[in-house]
């Protein structure tokens, strides 16, 4: 080993196999480390300059407005250059960029040479509606080549994309249209899902009448099931796609490094979703620089991360990196377990897939079907596995690297957010592994445990996650709040970004991340607000007032219980629970519907009328309350 010395670790420790530390891009840790953070900014730039710019930049960072960071000011490029153009001038040309199978088998695949004709067809066709730099387009897709492609069209001629989770429904889709002042909304009539098709178009429908700024909708035929098309709004894309304006030539503009790339909405403490923004440059050397570093990517691998474009994980890991190292990607559309719990493995099997990564509950939820589908079939093609979305339990992590990777393949647990833009904590393929663990902060990046007072804690303790530096893929600010993002992220400490989680670093300088300390419950990974779940159950005629907290849940993590107080003249019964419980689902989407609602005739607040969650849970979890002095009761 030529990182730390891992006789000298504690705990449960699992070394990478010499044949996959071998070839790694990064063959030592703790001086690349000691030197990136000794001279970020030259870190930074050696990485940037692996990429190509129109126009170099004047600086690397600029930090005169803390906290509004900007990196490589002054430089000229495009993440679409980088990421598809820049392979055409190479052997990459013919090379697969994309593999994609749907949930009912169909397969289709693009090399860079066809992505790239599909992207510079549709950046015309959306020109041609006036799609212009600055503008934000929504999309609303399933998961198939045209989200990605969609993604691409928008940013190679400098307007920027919200994706919205397919998932989500229609309050959660008319507010973040709202919110970013969409004219555009790319769609589909909907998606396969176990077996069953989604009514995306049906969906959006209901959530433009909500709203006040779509103009045009562009509908890719996916199911082929019957939906409405609004004369002079709804255009079919393959339509628009035969016509002359959908030309395959077009050229990506070239934009200033921090020119919006896209806003992605996340679920915050309070209140409405934020817009988190990044930008080209920053973001482009940060994914491109930790997957080539993380996942190891070569050019003979077959890549799959078995996210959703429409989070965090897919922009940047499906999406942007994958492409800006020119490797092969794989999709799927559908369910793990559909038709059966074999079909995750069957297409490694098929495809060869080399490196997987996904989440620890899609982990536990193959898990139970135990381990004679996964033996069934040949996963010799896996080299690495990754971790994304919430603590790994141990039990997970034992099953991923023995059934799955067979003991021969390190498993990369990634700590990062949306906020983030890439992986911040993570392992590298030459890391002695210890589950559970992120392990330790990747270059350039200075994360901490600290206490109230932004003091470091001793190992051990639990203390506040902070990252004391800029980094190039960190948020820029929130759409439309740049208050907001001083004070949610900057402000507790002064120049410290706060994470919002709970973790503890031991003696080994491994972190521990425990999970979020503030209203945001991670169910399935997925994040989602207390306050977002409850205006849903408050949207409802019989719902006076509702209070929604997280409970562990061994499948998902955490799963949401919700607490309401009806309104006069409505009486609590099994039916009404049930049709609250379907009310969020239609509302939100299906991830954000309750577990469970119970009915109470009051809530536990303070003095003050702020709903306690933190005595909610106690209760539910038969756990002392703590502190409850400032309980109104
Ligand atoms: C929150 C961010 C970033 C991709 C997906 C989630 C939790 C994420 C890990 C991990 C422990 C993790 C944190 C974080 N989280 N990865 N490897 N170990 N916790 O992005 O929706 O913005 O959520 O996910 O609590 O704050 P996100």
């Amino acid at each position: 080993m030529n990182t730390t010395d891992s006789s000298q670790l504690e705990g449960d420790i699992y070394l990478p196999a010499p044949a996959i530390t071998a070839n790694a891009h990064i063959q030592e840790y703790d001086n690349l480390y000691q030197r990136s953070i000794a001279d970020p900014q030259g870190f930074w730039a050696d990485r940037a300059n692996e990429l190509e710019w129109f126009k170099k930049w004047d600086q690397v960072l600029d930090d005169s407005n803390p906290p509004f960071y900007q990196w490589f000011v002054g430089g000229r490029t495009n993440i679409v250059y980088n990421a598809i153009d820049r392979h055409l001038k190479t052997w990459r040309k013919n090379k697969l960029a994309l593999i994609w199978e749907g949930e009912p088998g169909d397969v289709r695949t693009f090399s860079y040479f066809a992505l790239n004709r599909e992207v510079c067809k549709f950046s015309n066709v959306l020109r041609s509606m006036g799609v212009k730099q600055g503008d934000i387009v929504t999309i609303y897709m399933p998961r198939i080549p045209e989200q990605v492609i969609a993604m691409l069209a928008c940013a190679k001629i400098g307007a920027s994309h919200s994706v919205v989770y397919g998932g989500f429904s229609v309050e959660a889709l008319a507010e973040r249209i709202q919110d970013a002042q969409s004219r555009v909304l790319i769609t589909a009539d909907g998606g396969w899902l176990r077996g069953k098709t989604v009514a995306l178009k049906q969906i959006a429908d209901e959530a433009i009448a909500r709203q006040a700024t779509i103009e045009s909708v562009i509908v890719i035929k996916r199911t082929g099931q019957e939906v409405r098309m609004e004369a002079g709004r709804d255009y079919w894309y393959h339509d628009l796609m035969a016509l002359p304006i959908a030309n395959p030539f077009c050229c990506t503009d070239e934009l200033d490094a921090e020119h919006p790339l896209f806003v992605l909405y996340t679920s915050g403490t309070t209140g409405r979703p934020k817009g988190i923004l990044h930008t080209h440059g920053g973001y482009m050397v940060y994914t491109y620089t930790t997957l080539k570093y993380v996942f190891d990517i070569k050019d003979d691998d077959r890549y799959w991360c078995a996210a959703d474009p429409g989070w965090i994980t897919g922009h940047s890991y499906i999406v942007y990196a994958p492409l800006l190292n020119g490797a092969t990607m794989f999709l799927y559309e559908g369910a793990p377990s559909y038709p059966y719990p074999n079909r995750w493995w069957q297409m490694v099997e098929k495809y060869g897939i080399t490196i997987l990564y996904t989440a620890p509950t899609a982990i536990r939820g193959l898990m139970r079907f135990g381990d004679a589908w996964a033996k069934r079939h040949d996963l010799s093609s896996l080299r690495l596995l990754g971790s994304v979305g919430e603590p790994i339990n141990p039990e997970a992590w034992r099953w991923y690297y023995s059934v799955i990777g067979r003991e021969r393949c390190p498993i990369m647990d990634t700590w990062w957010q949306t906020e983030t833009g890439g992986f911040m904590i993570s392992p590298l393929p030459i890391t002695p592994l210890k589950p559970g663990s992120a392990t330790r902060p990747l270059f350039g990046i200075e994360a901490d445990v600290v206490n109230d007072q932004g003091q470091p804690v001793p190992a051990g303790e639990e203390g506040y996650l902070v990252i004391k530096k800029p980094w190039p893929g960190m948020l820029r600010t929130i759409l439309k709040d740049p208050e907001r993002y001083k004070t949610q992220y900057w402000s507790k400490f002064g120049n410290m970004y706060l994470a919002g989680d709970s973790a503890r670093k031991d003696k080994d300088g491994y972190i521990w991340v425990i999970g979020r300390i503030d209203d945001v419950i991670k169910v399935s990974g997925y994040r989602l607000g207390t306050a977002e779940v409850e205006s849903a159950l408050v949207s409802h005629p019989a719902v006076a007032e509702a209070a929604a907290i997280g409970l562990p849940h061994d499948l998902k993590g955490h799963a949401i219980y919700t607490y309401v107080i009806l309104r006069a003249g409505h009486e609590k019964s099994e039916k009404l629970a049930e049709e609250l419980r379907n009310h969020v689902a239609h509302e939100m989407g299906p991830i954000a519907k309750p577990e469970q609602i119970t009915f109470m005739d009051s809530l536990p607040k303070t003095r003050s009328g702020k709903i306690m969650r933190r005595v909610l849970k106690a209760r539910a979890l038969g756990m002392p309350e703590g502190d409850i002095s400032t309980l109104e009761e």
